[in-house]
């Protein structure tokens, strides 16, 4: 898609599609007045016969308006006027991408970024584009027989008042569609089964990154290399699996080498079958989801590069299967975490911490200005937080800080939740260092504690997404969360 933008009077850009706003009780945005008025009240006819969207994502589509210069005008439901908030908007925003995808419009320029409930222009025009990408999307690559037809849209522009805001528009854009990049990136990987999707693949996925992209460079550490690194934690978890475990070390170079890196860690359970302590069948199939965190630190890494982000960062993703088998980890084995400390599984479900447990003191090296680890960790913080927010847990509050704002400004919200040592005793042992599993009360937190005795020396911060990462139900898929937040928060430290 190529992004544009233009400074002119609306009804003057021959364009395949104008898309304006109207809000209920017939009062039409800017934009649509200003076709109107060119029109001698085309939009006004339309008013009074009661053809307006009224409901916020209603549209009406209508085609050769006389004195407009574009061939098809595509009005779109913003609702009440005083009620817009985010979440309407970029639901009108989604309903325009997709009404406008069934045209055969093969350009467009919307004015809904003008209608943003909100000043930060720049970020009207990135969600915008976020929400255009995101109705494209397909993922059919495993269907056999007809594709559904290539889109005709080819451009996409933002109309605005001036030549600089058109600078700035375009500018955004970009960036906008370095982040849509990303996330698509991600949503393919999670949405690829397990029987695809292994730690192999994940590790050419990153190897395919490292060619396309001169900054990204990748090395993939095998089973025999993670035993010489002493993960015996890590190790422990592909014990059942006849697929070889891989740890995926990214690195991306846009400042001086002697600049400390940002660091993403991301879990790469290409499938939890929950080992021996074995999961029930239903749904057993989202599991292939288990590595929403990997995909999204490769994601992220794919918005980075093309944004050319002046920093350096560092992925680490810890990827295997966790299967039953007669040579798997059983429940009261314990183990010797990379880091020395021993750790006694007391439930083979709880896999997610035993690999990101040695994935961050591997992290250690790369001396790390931050690191953020990624996971869909646990049914816990669905129960806690839905779909709607990542779990976000810090003992650091600016890292934390500068997480949620960044979250919130993508359309990718995180919500924190403490991880004090006074849960600690939860996931005391008997036998070993640690425990595992800390019991039922507050599981996304222990969880998080747990990850945080392997973090002491760091500047740490862990999203949990079991919820935000994909979607259930009937539209079943991933949602390439959070790539935007972690995207928009090195852009911010950058
Ligand atoms: N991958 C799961 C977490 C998960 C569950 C994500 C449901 C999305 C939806 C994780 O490995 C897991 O099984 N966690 C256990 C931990 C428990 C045994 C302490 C859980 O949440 O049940
Ligand atoms: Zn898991
Ligand atoms: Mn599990």
């Amino acid at each position: 898609m190529q992004y544009f933008a233009a400074s002119g009077a609306p009804h003057k850009q021959s364009n395949g599609c104008l898309i304006a706003g109207v809000y209920n009780k017939n009062k039409l945005s800017d934009a649509a007045a200003a076709a109107d008025k060119a029109s001698k009240g085309a939009i006004s006819a339309l008013a009074k016969a009661g053809d307006l969207p009224s409901a916020v994502g209603g549209t009406t589509l209508i085609r050769d308006i006389k004195g407009v210069d574009a061939s098809r005008i595509l009005l779109v439901g913003l609702g009440d006027k005083n009620k817009l908030d985010l979440v309407t908007w970029r639901k009108a925003c989604a309903a325009a991408a997709r009404v406008l995808g069934s045209t055969g419009a093969t350009s467009a320029l919307s004015y809904l970024a003008a209608e943003f409930p909100g000043d930060d222009a720049d970020r009207a025009v990135r969600l915008h584009v976020a929400e255009l990408v995101a109705a494209r999307y397909r993922f059919d690559e495993l269907k056999s027989g007809k594709k559904a037809p290539a889109p005709k849209l080819k451009r996409f522009g933002f109309g605005v008042a001036t030549r600089a805001q058109a600078n700035k528009a375009k500018a955004a854009a970009a960036q906008g569609a370095a982040i849509a990049a990303g996330t698509e990136l991600a949503k393919d990987l999670a949405n690829r089964p397990a029987n695809v999707c292994t730690p192999t693949h994940l590790a050419n996925q990153a190897k395919a990154m490292a060619k396309s992209y001169k900054s990204v460079s990748v090395q993939v550490l095998n089973e025999a290399q993670l035993r010489k690194l002493k993960m015996g934690s890590m190790l422990s978890v592909t014990n059942g699996s006849d697929e070889p475990a891989k740890m995926i070390v990214l690195q991306y170079k846009g400042a001086p080498a002697k600049e400390k890196p940002f660091a993403l860690v991301g879990k790469g359970i290409t499938f939890d079958s929950g080992g021996i302590s074995i999961k029930p069948a239903a749904a057993m199939d989202e599991m292939k989801y288990d590595m929403g965190g990997a995909a999204s630190v490769l994601g992220t890494f794919r918005s980075v590069a093309e944004l050319k982000l002046p920093i350096n960062l560092v992925g680490v993703v810890p990827a295997c299967e966790n299967m039953p088998s007669g040579r798997a980890t059983k429940p009261g084995d314990i183990v010797t975490s990379m880091s020395g400390r021993t750790i006694e599984i007391l439930n083979t479900d709880a896999e997610g911490r035993l690999i990101l447990c040695d994935a961050l003191t591997y992290v250690q090296r790369f001396k790390p200005r931050a690191v953020i680890d990624i996971a869909t960790l646990t049914g816990a913080c669905v129960i806690a937080l839905g779909a709607h927010y990542s779990g976000l847990m810090s003992p650091h509050d600016e890292l934390a800080t500068q997480l949620s704002d960044a979250g919130e400004r993508a359309g990718d919200g995180a919500w924190r939740l403490p991880v004090s040592e006074e849960y600690l005793p939860q996931l005391k042992s008997n036998f070993a260092d640690i425990a595992n599993v800390g019991g039922r009360a507050a599981g996304a937190i222990t969880a998080g504690v747990f990850l945080s005795q392997f973090t002491k020396d760091l500047n740490w911060a862990h999203l949990d997404i079991a919820g935000s990462a994909w979607i259930g139900g009937d539209k079943k898929g991933a949602t390439g969360r959070p790539v935007p937040l972690l995207t928009q928060y090195l852009i911010d430290q950058a």
